[in-house]
Parts: structure tokens; C-alpha cells; sequence
């Protein structure tokens, strides 16, 4: 049996859904508000609901919950790791942090999560996913106003770029690594993902230029790009509120590596597990952004 983590949370809903329409695999959901009955109640800061919700399991889909401070990250993969071995799981697949973010603050957890899992009894094949497409559209979108009225995208990337990567792109790999590994198991084999570190980066970078290019095309009125510092950024965030304070040091965080230049890749296996040919990133970013503005 596979049990998917987080299912109410995008990434989660995705994997969930792309395995339960595959034939011959029993597949159940994981998630913070589950009650047995249509899903199974799993969350990471109540221990007891793991010990009851990881029973059966062979293949597990462990989704980060890394909307927290570190400690509290690291607690809540701690006691997955707990749990899972307790209830004699046999392979776990944990979505973690692509090797291009080695260096920014939300690493940390990751890394320490990988650790963990690799000392268990059981199999692992860790997904380092790349950066969301969706973490520059929301540069862009919270942009898309001001850029319309002065015709300036500004941003604190310097001239650095991100290799992105759409969430369906990594939705698809995980569907296919634990629908194989179940099968494998089924049959009586190891999963031939055992032991794996897949990097997951997207073939595509996204820098400040091209954030102005897609708004110039969303808004149909040519923006350009100016970029921030650091400390107007930082002065930005503290002004705006709305973020929690550990969310302040790891968005300064993501600006800082972009700056340095250090969040482009230049290795991925996504092409080897990707069934299909990536979703283009660019598109997803002009699509959106003319829908929100309202353009055809
Ligand atoms: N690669 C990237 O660019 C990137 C960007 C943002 C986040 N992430 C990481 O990737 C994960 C999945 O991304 P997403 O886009 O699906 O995020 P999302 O839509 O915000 O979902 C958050 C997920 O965290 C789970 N969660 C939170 N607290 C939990 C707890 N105490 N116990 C169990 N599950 C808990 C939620 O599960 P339920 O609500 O179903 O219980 C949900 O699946 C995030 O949680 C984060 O760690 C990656």
C-alpha cells in the first residue's frame, strides 16, 4: 500500500491523484484533517496519528512541512522517521530541496532530513525538487500593477537566475518513482529507486530580464527590469508585513543565492524520469499573468 502525505496541499493533491488512476496499486490518503474515512489523518505534530495512520503501509510519499521554524521542520520529519519505522514501512520517498539551493536558509532542514531517513532501516529515494515556476510568477504577479503603471519589474536578483520548475513536472516524477517502487515491492524485489537522490531542477532559468519580458507581454506595454538591494528588499518586507518573521529570512534568503548567481543548475534528471516533455515555464508565466490582468 502507498499513503501520500499532505494531500490537501498542492504538490501532495497532485501525487495522490496521478497515482490513484493508475490500475493494481492501493493507494491512500495522508493529510492534517483526515478522519478515516476518504483520508487517513496524518500530521506530523501529533505522533499518535502516524502510529495509526502509517499501518500497512509499504511505499510512503512523505511530503515536506516546511512552512515553520527549523526546529520545529526538523521535529515534525523526526517523528515521520519515527513513525515509519515503528510501523515497518518499507521504502519512503521524500520530496527535499534540489542541490542548487544548498545554500539558502530552507536547505538546512532538508539536508538534516535526509540524514535522518538515510539512517533508518527502511529504502529511500529523496526528490531534491527544484524551485516551484510559481515562486517567480509570484514575484511577477505582486509586480504585475506597479509594472503596468511605471513600466519598471524591480526585484532584488541582481543579473542571477533561477532554474525553475513546474509543480506538476515534480508531481509527475513522484507519481512514477512510487508507483515503480510499489510494483517492485509487489513483486518481491527492492525498489530499483532505492538509495536514489534525484536532482529535479528545471531546464529553464528565470531571472529579472525575463520576469520584465513575460509582464511586457501579459501587459501588453513594455516594463523593464531594475534591480533592488538587499537591504531595500529587506526594508520592503518589514514594511509590508503579512510575512512570519522566519518567512522574512527565507525570502531575503532566496534573493541573496539569486544575487550571487548560484540558483541556476547545471545538472538535472528531471528528462530521464519525466514521462513527458517538461512543462515550459514561460508559458505558465504569461498565461497567468494575462489572465489575472484580465487579457484574452
Ligand atoms: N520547491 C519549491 O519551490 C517549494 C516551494 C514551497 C514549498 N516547498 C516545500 O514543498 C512542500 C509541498 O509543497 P506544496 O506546494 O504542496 O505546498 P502547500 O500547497 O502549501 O502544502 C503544504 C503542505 O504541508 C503539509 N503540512 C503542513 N504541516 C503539516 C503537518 N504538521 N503534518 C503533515 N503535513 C503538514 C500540508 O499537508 P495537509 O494540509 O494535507 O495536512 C501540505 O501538504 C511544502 O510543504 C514545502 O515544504 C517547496
Amino acid at each position: 500500500m502507498i499513503l501520500v502525505t499532505g494531500v490537501s496541499g498542492a504538490l501532495g493533491g497532485l501525487i495522490f491523484e496521478g497515482l490513484a488512476e493508475l490500475e493494481g496499486l492501493e493507494v491512500v490518503a495522508g493529510t492534517r484533517t483526515g478522519d478515516g474515512s476518504a483520508a487517513r489523518r496524518i500530521d506530523f505534530d501529533d505522533p499518535e496519528t502516524l502510529a495509526e495512520g502509517l499501518r500497512d503501509v509499504d511505499t510512503l510519499v512523505f511530503i515536506s512541512a516546511g512552512y515553520a521554524e527549523d526546529d520545529i521542520v526538523i521535529a515534525r520529519h523526526d517523528a515521520v522517521a519515527e513513525a515509519a519505522t515503528a510501523a515497518g514501512v518499507r521504502h519512503v520517498i521524500y520530496t527535499s530541496l534540489a542541490g542548487s539551493g544548498d545554500l539558502m536558509t530552507i536547505a538546512l532542514p532538508h539536508r538534516w532530513t535526509e540524514a535522518r531517513l538515510a539512517a533508518a532501516p527502511f529504502d529511500v529515494t529523496v526528490l531534491r525538487n527544484g524551485l516551484y515556476t510559481e515562486i517567480v510568477l509570484g514575484l511577477a504577479t505582486e509586480a504585475a500593477a506597479s509594472a503596468a503603471t511605471t513600466g519598471v519589474f524591480a526585484a532584488a536578483l541582481g543579473s542571477g537566475r533561477v532554474s525553475v520548475v513546474d509543480r506538476r513536472d515534480l508531481a509527475d516524477v513522484a507519481v512514477r518513482v512510487a508507483a515503480e517502487t510499489e510494483r517492485d515491492l509487489i513483486s518481491g524485489h527492492r525498489s530499483r529507486h532505492a538509495g536514489r537522490a534525484y536532482e529535479l531542477e528545471g531546464l529553464v532559468a528565470i531571472g529579472g530580464t525575463e520576469i520584465a519580458e513575460a509582464l511586457t507581454q501579459a501587459l501588453g506595454r513594455k516594463v523593464g527590469y531594475r534591480s533592488l538591494s538587499l537591504s531595500e528588499t529587506r526594508a520592503a518586507l518589514a514594511a509590508g508585513g503579512g510575512l512570519e518573521p522566519y518567512q522574512v529570512t527565507h525570502t531575503l534568503s532566496l534573493f541573496s543565492n539569486a544575487k550571487a548567481g548560484v540558483l541556476e543548475a547545471h545538472h538535472t534528471d528531471l528528462i530521464e524520469l519525466l514521462p513527458t516533455t517538461p512543462r515550459p515555464a514561460h508559458d505558465l508565466l504569461v498565461t497567468t499573468l494575462r489572465a489575472r490582468a484580465g487579457m484574452p
